[in-house]
């Protein structure tokens, strides 16, 4: 009896391997942006999603998986035209991307119209797992509204009562600041004033003078990328630094340290990643990905590689068979996500519930405080699941 139920599942086994060898590569459309003020982050994630893929002999769910790639460039205007043509011209079986929030609620409502799986491997858009969740998108990123909040919480705790924003005037920037509110003025602060500027544009000197002027007790912040590194760089040398303290979500540090030099030095920011945070994972995903790239990772490659790890977790569910979208659905709905920011699920509307970590630049490196908020999950406002 046990010998036939050995035999049955080596035949099981042998079936399933066929099965998944039996069908052609799977064809993964990459939108990520490859120029723009994002060009960095899309590069990242693209690196880190190669890292788990290679790792894997180049197989996911037994399918060995082809890139299609389109550069997005920051630009939602173009989003829904690109990514019809990942899936209309090129047949992609699965979508990833992207960076920027706009541009990723384009792709979301693409998806969610045609049922093809969609990973976001970081645009924070909240309606991705708000009003538009679908059973077909998952996020291995974040939702805006959770460095923001968990930030909003740690400056009330510091005792800060009036505070500037600044931010670009797009989704991502206008939600970190909501998230970033509804804490700060839960436990008694106020913001002043809501300053931005439209995405991506980095002339910050007129709103830096009104910062000046307003004399408020800190600054929030959400730039990322290239602008980030701008931003900081230009708060320093406005010499607001020694004078108002500079908080923001993660973004404004991560894998822009090398740019920003000493003027980034002691910011703290929050977000679900720190470097060196130490847990084995963490130690061989940055061994491996400097090894492959001879760079340090970041934020974007942790999200890039966790995208990567999902899809793969979904097709072993159904050995490659994206056509079962329930059941591939349900793989990654009950999996603990073994990522280098430490483990994590998602929750019902798909966003990673995770510890978001209180980091201050030292050197090249945005070392882990504390942590700030503990598994911390977006209310997924509006997600009918
Ligand atoms: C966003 O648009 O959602 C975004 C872009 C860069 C970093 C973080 C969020």
């Amino acid at each position: 009896m046990k010998l036939k139920t050995l035999a049955l599942a080596a035949a099981l086994v042998a079936a399933s391997t066929a099965h998944a060898q039996g069908l052609p590569k799977l064809k993964v459309g990459l939108m990520l942006p490859a120029t723009g003020t994002y060009a960095a982050l899309g590069t990242a994630i693209e690196n880190g999603f190669r890292l788990y893929v290679n790792e894997q002999g180049g197989k996911l769910g037994g399918r060995e998986i082809e890139f299609v790639k389109v550069d997005d460039e920051s630009d939602p205007a173009k989003a829904t035209d690109n990514v019809n043509k990942l899936i209309k011209r090129d047949n992609v079986d699965v979508l990833v991307g992207t960076v920027h929030s706009g541009v990723a609620m384009a792709m979301a409502k693409v998806a969610k119209d045609t049922g093809t799986l969609l990973l976001v491997p970081n645009a924070g858009a909240d309606a991705v797992t708000g009003p538009m969740c679908a059973q077909n998108i998952f996020r291995s990123s974040f939702s805006n509204w959770q460095p923001g909040y968990a930030m909003g919480e740690v400056m009330a705790k510091k005792g800060h009562k009036n505070v500037v924003t600044i931010t670009w005037k797009y989704a991502a920037g206008d939600e970190s600041v909501r998230g970033f509110k509804e804490a700060f003025e839960k436990a008694g602060g106020k913001v002043v004033k809501e300053l931005s500027l439209p995405f991506p544009n980095v002339e910050f000197q007129a709103l830096l003078t009104e910062i000046a002027a307003s004399k408020p007790d800190a600054v929030y912040t959400f730039f990322a990328g290239g602008g980030a590194v701008k931003f900081v760089k230009d708060y320093a040398a406005a010499g607001l630094k020694k004078s108002i303290p500079l908080y923001g979500a993660g973004f404004l540090t991560d894998g822009t340290l090398e740019a920003q030099g000493a003027d980034a030095d002691g910011l703290l920011t929050t977000l679900h990643y720190a470097d060196a945070l130490g847990n084995p994972k963490d130690n061989a995903f940055r061994l491996a990905y400097a090894k492959a790239f001879k760079l340090q990772p970041d934020v974007y490659a942790v999200q890039g590689y966790d995208a990567a790890q999902m899809l793969g977790i979904g097709l072993a569910a159904v050995k490659g068979d994206v056509s079962k979208k329930a059941e591939l659905a349900a793989a990654i709905e009950k999996a603990k996500i073994d990522s280098p920011r430490g483990a994590f699920s998602v929750s019902k509307s798909h966003n990673p519930v995770q510890d978001i970590y209180l980091r201050q630049v030292s050197g090249k490196e945005n070392k882990l405080v504390n942590v700030a908020s503990k598994a911390l999950a977006d209310p997924g406002r509006g997600c009918k699941l």
